[in-house]
């Protein structure tokens, strides 16, 4: 079957009340979207002209990675004006375009904001390095001295992310806290100034149209008191799996609920994404309580590998834990900061494979979904970019933990490099040849295209009353299968005339027949009727329309 069994109307504009709570939000790269001047790096105006790639691929929402004015050391994470556009990316008036045409076409913007630490420019950091030790000026920064008789020692054992201490020292010799590099000083979220700091911040961008912020290491910003050693090594390898003093400490969701307020202040329903890691599904959903953030990456859900176990367990435990505390969940495949899904579930021919049954999982399953640039076309993480362009501070943890080979720029059309990525022939990361196969432009004249199968799915997202926020219910399926049915919202016009659609997976390593549960709306790849059932090969999935016939199998 080809992907358009169904014919789709035009997406129908999400309703303003709790818009975000099934929204589809799709992370623009900004340094790898699009360059609108040739220099090689993606900017504002560069994602402004491609909106209309955005508007027809069906999204909601487009989260912006941070833009602000930035002497780059991590791309954009080191923030030395967060009141304005760094020149690389334009000026503040392309952002007030950009939001102005983004709304005008029915998408919502959200903004990157970066709180737990600022750039080692920003004029915060260079007047507490000019500032004798003890002074105002370092309070808003966490300086400590050293330990050992001459302080020549770390305060304490905290590891960097991006490798080594997670101290430097000054020439008077304090020793000053940053998580990542050196170049991105920890704030000190003690310090009344830098609340009213950060409330200022959100509020010029909120004053400017945005409709919400992604918030950077919002497990971070608070560490245990005194300062207290993890008391083991090797810490980043426990991120996201165990308790450290440093991250996802209480004290971060005062701050979190204060934020919702000022957000709350705001029409329009406004909302914060939380960038946190935290050890479990329990501490995660404390992020989205109805009084703090609206939404939390599930970073669980990234992590897990091609599994039907591993999936519905993380699945189960996503929806049970956000739904104690009456949030959505969401869902995310890939981000700028791990290795490209299609590479994680196995590369080639295979990799693809799941990729396509992967995004029909994951836009199947209720809450909302993240869909990282690139994603929609397929892309595979470039394992072998040339050494004298990588460029990412965390290889100074680990050589093979770069970033660099999931932020290679987008190719859009034509036949050589870099794809129209700008009107140039410059990229900052070169992008491979043979992605000619894979450019937009070549993938929306191809309708069993990557690209094809995500405006198809994301169309019918929209249009399916079963689909986006609500409930599931699992089916039984053949072992390897995950099978499960959603259903229109209790007490909708749509749930009393039985709107119901189901989804398989085959996640196993055999042919799967499952029951025809209905008329077949959309598969990743080939599938076949056989008499009352379908067949549905390895690392396929398949989505179908039960509104007018076929009974959904028995409750597992
Ligand atoms: C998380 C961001 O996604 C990542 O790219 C960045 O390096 C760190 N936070 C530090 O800001
Ligand atoms: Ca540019």
């Amino acid at each position: 079957m080809t992907q358009h069994t169904i014919d789709v109307t035009p997406a129908p504009q999400a309703t303003v009340a709790g818009w975000w709570r099934d929204a589809v939000i799709y992370q623009v790269y900004v340094r790898s979207f699009a360059d609108s001047n040739g220099d090689g790096i993606g900017d504002l105006a560069g994602v402004r002209e491609r909106l209309p790639h955005l508007a027809e691929l069906g999204v909601d929402a487009l989260w912006l990675t941070p833009f602000y004015t930035s002497p780059m050391a991590d791309f954009g994470y080191d923030v030395a004006d967060y009141r304005d556009v760094d020149p690389i990316f334009g000026d503040l008036d392309d952002a007030r375009a950009l939001i102005r045409d983004a709304h005008d076409r029915g998408l919502r913007i959200i903004v990157d904001v970066v709180p737990n630490h600022t750039s080692d420019r920003h004029a915060w950091f260079q007047e507490a390095l000019a500032a004798e030790p003890g002074g105002a000026a370092r309070a808003r920064y966490i300086f400590r001295e050293g330990r050992g008789e001459d302080g020549s020692r770390p305060p304490n054992d905290w590891e960097s992310v991006f490798g080594g201490p997670a101290w430097t020292r000054v020439p008077d010799g304090q020793w000053y806290l940053h998580l990542f590099a050196p170049e991105q000083p920890d704030l000190n979220w003690e310090n009344p100034e830098v609340h009213a700091e950060f409330e200022d911040v959100l509020r010029f961008w909120l004053d400017l149209g945005v409709d919400g912020f992604r918030v950077d290491v919002a497990h971070g910003m608070v560490k245990a008191a005194g300062l207290p050693d993890a008391g083991f090594g090797d810490q980043v390898t426990m991120l996201g799996r165990t308790v450290l003093p440093y991250f996802d400490q209480d004290g971060v969701h005062a701050i979190h609920r204060s934020w919702r307020r000022l957000l709350d202040s705001y029409g329009g329903e406004r909302i914060a994404v939380a960038e946190a890691w935290a050890p479990n599904a329990e501490r995660l959903s404390l992020y989205v309580r109805p009084d703090e953030l609206h939404q939390a990456f599930n970073f669980h859900y990234l992590t897990v590998g091609w599994d039907p176990r591993e999936k519905r367990d993380v699945i189960d435990e996503s929806l049970r834990t956000a739904g104690q505390v009456g949030a959505p969940t969401t869902w995310v495949l890939s981000n700028h900061d791990v290795k490209r899904h299609v590479t994680r579930y196995g590369g080639g021919e295979v990799g693809l494979r799941r990729g396509r049954a992967a995004a029909l999982l994951m836009l199947a399953l209720p809450g909302s979904a993240y869909i990282y640039q690139g994603e929609e076309l397929g892309l595979s993480e470039v394992l072998d970019l040339p050494e004298e362009f990588l460029q990412d501070p965390q290889r100074a943890r680990d050589p093979e933990s770069g970033r660099d080979g999931c932020r290679v720029p987008l190719p859009w059309s034509g036949d050589a490099p870099p794809f129209g990525f700008g009107p140039g022939e410059a990229s900052w990361l070169p992008i491979p040849p043979h992605w000619a196969d894979l450019t937009v432009e070549r993938q929306s004249a191809d309708p069993d295209s990557m690209l094809s199968l995500y405006r198809a799915a994301l169309r019918l997202r929209r249009e399916h009353p079963a689909l986006g926020d609500g409930t599931l219910r699992w089916l039984v399926g053949p072992p390897g299968t995950l099978v499960f049915s959603r259903e229109a919202a209790p007490g909708s016009g749509a749930a009393a005339a039985g709107a119901r659609l189901t989804c398989a997976v085959n996640l196993g390593d055999r042919t799967a027949r499952i029951p025809a549960y209905g008329r077949p709306l959309l598969a990743s790849g080939p599938i076949r009727p056989d008499g009352d059932c379908i067949v549905l090969p390895p690392d396929t999935a398949v989505w179908c329309d039960v509104t007018t016939g076929g009974e959904p199998g028995k409750d597992r």
